[in-house]
């Protein structure tokens, strides 16, 4: 796994290397020597992946590997981000003061990011070192191992391009480009469909009144039952190029059932306006009348298209109205709305001269094609062969039974991609048919509902908590798949597999499989991929959340809180505890009641940063008995007591601690034998302390001794010739900053 994400991230930065050369501008070298370190590193991968199950340090070691790739994924993605908007606000400030300022600026920027990227640099170096004493091989240019093998599969399968597979629309994307372009009375229907087909998809419900401007219709409307297939349509209009081209501005919402006006009207003055970051924290502070004014009148002066999607009820509307020229204040300029709606009301009450788009259902053959695409993706060698006579026969009577609708159709063919065989797929329909009965009383269409639920009763047993889990996350959120697998895998939602002679395989591996299975099912979406085909974000359709949430009630996997009607007190109290059985890494900012027990912290934190806890006891008694600790930074009161104590044989693994801002700290013991392997310390500003502790004439392995912001009599005691000095004077570097007062 580890091997797989540095593979990723040193794949990426050579992206960015190519692509984005000019904004890497004043840091590219440094980025290049920080690939040339994780390709060395790379090269040792494969041999401790495979090690890793013998020895519990070599785990440790492979994740800090991955947490200093994910770190540098992070640092130069975001310098690279950063870059295009830098860009313009140096290209668009005329004023040499203010030039000088954003160079000014820059180089800041430049300086940080560089020493971001050495310390990574330097870190991953120092990892491939002590992968070495660990007895670990290059293993460069070798052949794949089956592990490996397996990634790149699961790196074919990401080509799966959901944009790709949009069938029959194309008519439809006319008719509404058309009356987006066009002015008055020119959306007619591209291929007039003829009255005696009714199943014909594509129908126009030409409102009676006419558009009441030169400007065409104001209001474009696709009107349909959830999971047809609105929100695609609408995308596919929204990214087409005519229409880029015939608006100044574009902005899309989603408007949640439970959205906030002020959430939305935000979000689509940042899409119409790209405004500055003066701007930008300008509006945080402006009341909501005056937001709502600002996007009326940006769509009053420039000629802009909003897309609201999925807007369910009047109310809805009548929450987000005062933003948008309707109705009689319409534009000159020719502004317009496209929204996506199951409530036809909601149309004709925003404008009774809007244009409205009846979606209708796929027809036979468009079903059978959409349902190929997903039953047998591309990826499949074997695809072309797997279609036998008696499969169609099969596939169609179930793909009939989903009654052309796109969610139902996709769902099922992601079900039945994972079976190959006749056999199977004759069980599936036996299954869907008594599923039916029973769901029903009797044999009929399977609606969205059905074969949505269907699917989650045909998930294999080890995936369902991950999808029930996804209940957790609020509607319509674009997921990040780097988070949610460390999630799952701290909150050992993933259980270990054993795989016939390859030994266990690693959480992560496990859980990023179960991901890509879930999105190969289609019950969650991929909505943004990598340069390298990595999934970044996925999303779940809110018929499938819907599913999802009451599944999860009912298997008691999950108490929702609804965080809108829980106030302060409750929140903490209904928060969930810590003790994730996998937790890595965790960061507590804000006062803790009660201090857990060392059982209730799961074994294998790694990292703990606190701040502002406001401990009332000693946390040095429980913190020294957690087994993997390596990383201990506690900050800014989060003891609040006069005396630490870490003792004889305490924190076993710790390389690197921060004391700091622990205004009441007056004495602090370490006992001989305690932080046997501490490398790094840094004492700060913790002004009520004299000395430092005994103990640390002991801790051999010291190398760093950092002091910041402590008293000069402190500084003088542990300086060489100070009466301290000796508690220290085997520690190579040793450096003060700001200890002259
Ligand atoms: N014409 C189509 N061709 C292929 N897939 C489609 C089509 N219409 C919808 N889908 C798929 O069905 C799912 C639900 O569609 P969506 O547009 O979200 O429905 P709605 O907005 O009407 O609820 C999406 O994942 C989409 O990929
Ligand atoms: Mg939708």
């Amino acid at each position: 796994m580890a091997k797989s994400i540095v593979d990723f991230t040193v794949q990426k930065i050579s992206d960015l290397l190519i692509e984005e050369a000019v904004f890497l501008y004043g840091v590219r070298d440094k980025v290049k020597q920080l690939r040339t370190e994780l390709r060395r590193m790379e090269s040792y991968l494969q041999d401790a992946d495979r090690k890793q199950d013998e020895d519990e340090s070599l785990r440790n070691w492979i994740s800090e590997i991955r947490e200093a790739a994910y770190d540098s994924d992070d640092v130069i993605e975001a310098y690279a981000l950063k870059g295009a908007s830098r860009r313009m606000n140096m290209t668009s400030s005329l004023y040499s003061i203010k030039r000088c300022i954003l160079i000014i600026k820059r180089l800041i920027e430049i300086h940080q990011v560089g020493s971001q990227v050495d310390e990574i640099s330097s870190r991953i170096t120092s990892l491939t070192r002590c992968l070495e004493t660990f007895g670990i091989k290059s293993e460069r240019g070798e052949a794949s191992n089956s592990l490996h093998g397996r990634q790149k599969a699961l790196r074919r399968s990401y080509s799966h391009v959901i944009e790709e597979d949009i069938i029959g629309v194309e008519d439809d994307v006319k008719i509404l480009e058309s009356c987006l372009i066009n002015p008055v009375h020119v959306c007619e229907p591209v291929h007039s469909p003829p009255s005696t087909e009714p199943e014909k998809r594509v129908r126009l419900t030409s409102n009676s009144a006419s558009p009441n401007t030169n400007q065409g219709y104001k209001v474009v409307a696709i009107w349909g039952m959830g999971g047809l297939g609105k929100t695609t349509l609408a995308k596919k209009v929204y990214h087409s190029t005519k229409v880029r081209h015939n608006f100044e501005s574009l902005a899309w919402a989603y408007i949640s059932q439970h959205c906030q006006a002020r959430d939305v009207w935000e979000g689509i003055l940042l899409k119409l306006t790209s405004p500055c970051k003066e701007l930008r924290e300008e509006l945080v502070t402006m009341r909501d009348e005056e937001v709502a004014k600002m996007l009326y009148e940006v769509q009053v002066e420039k000629k802009c298209l909003v897309v609201l999607d999925d807007i369910w009820s009047v109310g809805t509307w009548n929450n987000l109205s005062p933003a948008f020229p309707t109705g009689r204040s319409l534009s000159v300029v020719g502004s317009k709305i496209l929204l996506t709606t199951r409530n036809i009301d909601v149309a004709l009450y925003m404008d009774p001269t809007c244009y409205l788009h009846e979606l209708r259902c796929l027809d036979e053959d468009d079903s059978w094609e959409l349902f190929q695409k997903k039953a047998f993706p591309k990826h499949n060698d074997y695809a072309d062969s797997r279609v036998s006579t008696e499969m169609e026969k099969l596939g169609r009577e179930m793909v009939g039974r989903c009654g052309g609708l796109p969610l139902a159709i996709i769902v099922l063919g992601g079900l039945l991609a994972s079976k190959p065989t006749v056999y199977e797929w004759d069980t599936v329909r036996q299954n869907i048919n008594s599923y039916l009965r029973k769901a029903k009383g009797k044999e009929q269409l399977l609606g969205v509902p059905e074969v949505l639920s269907f699917s989650y009763y045909e998930l294999p047993y080890q995936l369902k908590p991950c999808f029930l889990h996804l209940a957790h996350f609020p509607e319509n959120l674009e997921i990040q798949t780097k988070k949610l697998i460390r999630i799952w895998v701290a909150e050992g939602i993933i259980s270990l597999v054993q795989n016939e002679g390859e030994g266990e395989e690693a959480l992560e591996d496990v859980a990023q499989r179960y991901l890509t299975e879930l999105v190969e099912r289609c019950m969650i979406q991929v909505v943004e991929k990598s340069s390298t085909g990595r999934i970044r974000t996925v999303q779940m359709h809110n018929l499938m959340r819907d599913l999802c949430v009451s599944k999860a009630y009912q298997e008691n996997f999950l108490e929702m809180i609804n965080s809108w009607n829980v106030d302060e007190t409750n929140r903490t109290s209904q928060a969930r505890p810590i003790g994730c059985p996998n937790l890595y890494k965790l960061h507590i900012e804000g006062p803790i009641v009660n201090f857990p027990q060392p059982n209730q912290i799961s074994s294998k934190l790694a990292k703990l940063k606190l701040q502002g806890c406001g401990f009332v006891v000693d946390p040095m008694t429980t913190l020294e008995k957690l087994p993997n600790l390596r990383l201990l930074e506690l900050q800014l009161d989060s003891f609040l007591g006069k005396e630490m104590v870490c003792s004889n044989k305490g924190f076993p693994q710790l390389r690197s601690l921060v004391v700091s801002d622990l205004s009441n700290l007056e004495e602090w013991k370490l006992e001989k034998g305690a932080m046997a392997c501490l490398r790094k310390l840094e004492i700060s500003n913790c002004t009520k302390l004299d000395v430092v502790p005994e103990g640390l004439r002991f801790v051999t392995s010291l190398k760093d001794l950092e002091i910041r912001s402590m008293f000069a009599a402190f500084k003088i005691k542990l300086e060489k010739g100070g009466d301290e000095h000796y508690k220290v004077q085997h520690v190579p570097s040793l450096v003060f900053h700001y200890c002259d007062y």
